[in-house]
């Protein structure tokens, strides 16, 4: 018993030493962030914004392995689909994939279940869900 112990205690140190750097800010340019209404950028930044942005706020345990490897997945995954910190700098084709996007995401999936046993705050009220819809929507058919 006592080895068995002492085994699971190596084998949790050892994957310590495993790597997964993903930065908690990444170095972004003003002019580069999404420019949307405060209200909406207020929502996005409450509840998506630390997997969709380059501005993420890591809990001290998502630096413990093995929790580390599917936050900071999470993460990684979540500013490759859509980042929020580049939006402007994508052309009008991808924007109008996203904002399209963005109202069926959050009626099933965003933010990931996961993240919301952890960030009560970010779950989205029926108005935020109305106040992102209408702003995706208005925003597409500004780009259509
Ligand atoms: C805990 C991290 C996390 C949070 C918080 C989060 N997302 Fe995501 N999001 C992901 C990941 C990972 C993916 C890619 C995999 C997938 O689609 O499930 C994704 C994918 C998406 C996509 C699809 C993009 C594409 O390329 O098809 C949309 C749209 C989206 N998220 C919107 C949102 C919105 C809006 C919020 C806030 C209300 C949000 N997400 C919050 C992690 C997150």
């Amino acid at each position: 018993m006592k080895k068995l112990t002492l085994l699971a205690l190596l084998i949790f140190i050892g994957i310590q030493f495993i790597p997964m750097n993903v930065p908690a800010e990444v170095p972004t340019k003003a002019d580069e962030e999404l420019q949307a209404p405060k209200n909406v950028q207020a929502i996005l930044k409450r509840s998506c914004f630390d997997c969709h942005s380059n501005h993420t706020t890591f809990p001290w345990y998502s630096n413990i392995a093995p929790v580390s490897w599917f936050t900071k997945h999470h993460v990684e995954e979540g500013r490759e689909h859509m980042n929020f910190s580049t939006w402007e700098k994508y052309d009008d084709e991808k924007k109008l994939k996203y904002l399209q996007k963005i109202p069926k995401a959050i009626k099933s999936k965003m933010p990931l279940p996961s993240y919301l046993l952890i960030h009560k705050e970010a779950k989205l009220t029926e108005a935020d869900k109305e106040a992102l819809t209408t702003w995706a929507n208005d925003t597409a058919f500004d780009l259509e």
